[in-house]
């Protein structure tokens, strides 16, 4: 203390040769414990046809029966069945860290013989969560906004047919700019590895036929370790993931595995021999999930606030237009001014947010092509 105020003392910085400790190394540290306090949220949706094991999954990968509350449906319901949203959140907590996730479920999808109720179920869910928060960070509360967006979508596709469905592309089309698209194939045990590689294979293809944009992992950091490059680089050639799930736990040889029981033997989920299950897990929520908020944030948030900015100063425009057409026809010019002064600042300020935003776009669009082109040499 002097003259009774306390006295900050600040490390010096370099003295002669010698580098001399200031603090801010402990920065990761402060973000680190910021973030663990606030927890973490994550939404995932699940969209495939009924039966195809979405809630087996879901089950599987997080470990917990997340559906025991469901009614058993009833099959004669099906043909003229209405796709609606399930939400279910659960918080699970893992070394201190919290997480909060949310699994959109959308039972009925495809089961009736026009789709389009489907996709539209799906579209208005993930515009709905966008305009919430658009409208929360408008508003007074900033700082609590709870993030309800969908951060990924797991895209279940038979493992029947030879490729991708006219469905399948329709509902991937529709949404493909809108969320993180993973697709994958359900009940993979059903297919030989032959069959499975040609599966794979043809679904890349019928994919980048269509202009797909399904969600495309990150270049590996150059100054990570080989172990770490090696499972990368065999994350990405699994890809689309062939996935087998089961909420039962079996003996085999000693060990209790989760497992599919055959007359012929035991199909486990977490052995890499016999589908990409943890390979899901891994990318999901181990090595990904901050990647596909942040592509939620970056990506698909900002064009979503991009055209509703752009709506918004149409209809200021629009507003104006009307406003002067009114002040002509009435003869009231003082007031009139003075309105058509507030927006034309308006729509000012609308045109500087959104140039700014579709330089920030262009930016974003400018990294993913130089990307593109160092995968593709
Ligand atoms: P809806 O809720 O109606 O949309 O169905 P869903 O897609 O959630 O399917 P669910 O998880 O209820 O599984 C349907 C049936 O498929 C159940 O009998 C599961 O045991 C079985 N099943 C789930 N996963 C697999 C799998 O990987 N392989 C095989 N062969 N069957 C599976």
């Amino acid at each position: 203390f002097q003259n009774g105020i306390k006295q900050r003392s600040y490390p010096a910085v370099v003295r002669g040769d010698e580098k001399e400790y200031i603090g801010f190394a402990t920065l990761p540290e402060q973000v680190h414990r910021k973030s663990v306090k606030r927890g973490f949220d994550f939404t995932l949706m699940v969209v495939g046809e009924t039966g195809l094991g979405k809630s087996t999954l879901i089950n599987s990968l997080f470990l917990t029966d997340l559906y025991k509350d469901r009614q058993p449906t009833d099959p004669t319901e099906k043909i003229n069945k209405t796709t609606k949203i399930e939400k279910r959140t659960m918080e699970i907590e893992e070394k201190g860290v919290r997480l909060r996730l949310t699994v959109v479920d959308t039972p009925g999808f495809g089961d009736a013989l026009n789709c389009e109720e489907s996709y539209r179920v799906c579209e208005k869910y993930i515009d709905d969560q966008f305009n919430k928060y658009f409208q929360d960070e408008s508003g007074l509360n900033r700082r609590n906004i709870q993030d309800n967006r969908v951060h990924c979508c797991l895209y279940f596709i038979p493992p029947y047919g030879h490729g991708l469905r006219q469905l399948d592309i329709e509902f991937m089309r529709r949404l493909h700019k809108k969320v993180n698209l993973v697709p994958v194939i359900a009940k993979a045990d059903v297919l030989t590895q032959k069959e499975k590689k040609r599966l794979k294979e043809n679904m890349m293809k019928d994919i980048a036929a269509n202009q797909i944009e399904i969600y495309e992992f990150p270049e590996c950091d150059p100054e990570e370790d080989d172990e770490f490059k090696r499972q990368d680089a065999e994350l990405k050639a699994s890809f689309p993931f062939a996935v087998i799930g089961s909420n039962t736990v079996l003996e085999v040889a000693g060990r209790r595995v989760r497992g599919r029981q055959y007359p012929w033997g035991v199909v486990e989920v977490e052995n890499q021999q016999h589908c990409d299950f943890v390979k899901l897990r891994t990318m999901l929520i181990s090595t990904h999930m901050h990647d596909l908020k942040d592509m939620t944030q970056e990506v698909q948030y900002e064009n979503f606030r991009t055209q509703c900015i752009s709506q918004i100063s149409q209809m200021a425009m629009k507003s104006r237009t009307k406003l002067k057409r009114e002040s002509q026809t009435f003869g009231d010019t003082g007031q009139a001014d003075k309105l058509l002064q507030q927006k034309d600042e308006e729509i000012r300020r609308m045109q500087d947010m959104l140039h700014q935003m579709e330089e920030k776009l262009r930016t974003q669009q400018s990294i993913d092509q130089g990307h593109d082109s160092v995968i593709n040499v």
